[in-house]
């Protein structure tokens, strides 16, 4: 089949690199030059583990395009995803979804012929509805069906994800539509994919709840953490004890810091407004929200009290400033709040990231990306182990740091206390 990825960011770029593997003929746009420069010439914009190989393989084969040029695109198309950014709106209310109506109506002049138009973006319930308005002001209804199908990939198993989703949601009541994207989906559901077709706003509303739920999971368990840290717990034992009751699962219940990224943050923003312009209360997911707003304060404050309130001049080293391991986005990230919180304070800091070095840190003053774990650690007063990479979970901290009085704050907890303790570390971790 022939595809068009209008935006080609984690979500376009890895889906229509997936979906040329699978044999279809994918254009990827973005109106970022410079990015569709770099991926004509082999540069990967986005760190997801497998991806560079997969994209090599199928631009060489011909079979994955890349262009700036929507109109050619969408002409050459058979099936459009839209896959561009849905952010939270600058008043902090509700998505942003001026990026989505801009590609409507910039794609209803190239619609000549049958195109199946689909949102794979994040979108508010009723945008198909509105997509659907904008294009049939020029373009007759025959020529063209409004599909939701939310995308569920994780940023660092998105390749695995891609192949082997727990379901494909198709929100369509169009049958046509809806056995074109059968075909589009048979590799995947054929090994073992659940293929759910529900009405147009359904699909809409699964991505929006799945997502609050999970955010909700991991709330709770930082809650529940907070709890622990007083009375002796270790939150482990509780995450364990949970988890195995198949009902609640152990995934998502892990206590760290807030949770960030790309879509959390926003989507359960999103939903709660939905809701309020629909006159329904979400004070679950509401409150989800301002627990992790309040989240990063309060590991903040125990940063500060674990350096006995002398945060000035301290050495701090971050090991991972991204929100989770194997992915390099920053979008919400905690690190974003805590590294200029205790700059503020007087504090040092200095980062080591297996992404490389982030913008978002280059303007302060103060710090300073490590290239490496053991240049990060060296001279630390304190280590906080902010993201959970494997490159963090066997490090010789006893050989590395020179600062013999050194502390570790581990937020993930990746390392035993015993241990620590064996090892006459001074450690601290969430929730035990
Ligand atoms: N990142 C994830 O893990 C993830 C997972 C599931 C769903 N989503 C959802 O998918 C959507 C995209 O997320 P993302 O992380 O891929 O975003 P992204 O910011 O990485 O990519 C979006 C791309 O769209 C391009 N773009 C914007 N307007 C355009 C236009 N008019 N024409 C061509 N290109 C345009 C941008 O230049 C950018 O490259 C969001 O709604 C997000 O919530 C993201």
């Amino acid at each position: 089949m022939k595809l068009c990825m209008i935006g080609t960011g984690y979500v376009g770029l890895v889906s229509g690199t997936c979906f040329s593997d699978l044999g279809n003929d994918v254009i990827c746009v973005d109106r970022d030059l410079k990015k569709i420069n770099d991926l004509k010439n082999g540069i990967i914009p986005i760190y997801e583990p497998g991806l560079d190989e997969l994209v090599l393989k199928n631009y060489k084969n011909k079979r994955l395009k890349f262009s700036t040029d929507l109109k050619d695109s969408i002409i050459k198309s058979d099936i459009i995803f839209i896959c561009v950014g849905t952010p939270t709106k600058k008043n902090g209310s509700g998505a942003d979804l001026s990026q989505i109506y801009s590609v409507a109506k910039e794609i209803r002049s190239s619609i000549s012929r049958f195109k199946i138009i689909i949102t794979k973006s994040t979108v508010s319930v009723t945008t198909g509805d509105e997509i659907e308005k904008i294009i049939s002001q020029t373009v007759p209804k025959k020529n063209f069906s409004v599909v939701s199908n939310p995308e569920f990939l994780r940023e660092g198993e998105a390749i695995r994800d891609f192949y082997k989703p727990d379901r494909v949601i198709i929100g369509t009541s169009d049958k046509k539509a809806n056995t074109f994207l059968k075909n589009l989906y048979s590799p995947i559901t054929s090994r073992g994919a659940k293929y759910i077709n529900t009405s147009r706003r359904a699909a809409e509303l699964i991505k929006y709840a799945s997502n609050a739920f999970l955010a909700t999971k991991i709330t709770f368990i930082n809650e529940m953490a907070n709890l622990c840290e007083k009375i002796d717990v270790n939150i482990e034992d509780i995450s364990i004890g949970m988890g195995l009751d198949k009902r609640i699962g152990g995934r998502f219940l892990r206590a760290g810091p807030a949770y960030g990224g790309s879509c959390f943050p926003k989507d359960t923003k999103a939903i709660t407004t939905t809701a309020d312009k629909f006159q329904t209360n979400l004070s679950v997911i509401k409150s989800v929200i301002k627990s992790n707003e309040n989240r990063t304060s309060l590991l903040l404050k125990r940063v500060v009290d674990i350096l006995k309130g002398k945060v000035k001049n301290k050495k701090i080293c971050f090991l991972g400033v991204t929100f989770k391991a194997n992915t390099d986005d920053m979008r919400d990230s905690s690190s974003l709040s805590m590294i200029p919180s205790l700059i503020k304070k007087g504090a040092k800091v200095n980062y080591f990231d297996p992404t490389g070095e982030k913008i978002d840190f280059k303007k302060l003053k103060n710090v300073r990306f490590s290239s490496n774990i053991n240049s990060a650690i060296k001279v630390a007063d304190l280590i906080i182990i902010h993201t959970e990479w494997n490159d963090f979970k066997s490090i010789n901290f006893k050989k590395e740091v020179q600062n013999k009085k050194f502390i570790i704050f581990d937020m993930r907890n990746i390392y035993s206390p015993i241990k620590m303790k064996e090892l006459k570390i001074k450690y601290f971790g969430v929730g035990r």
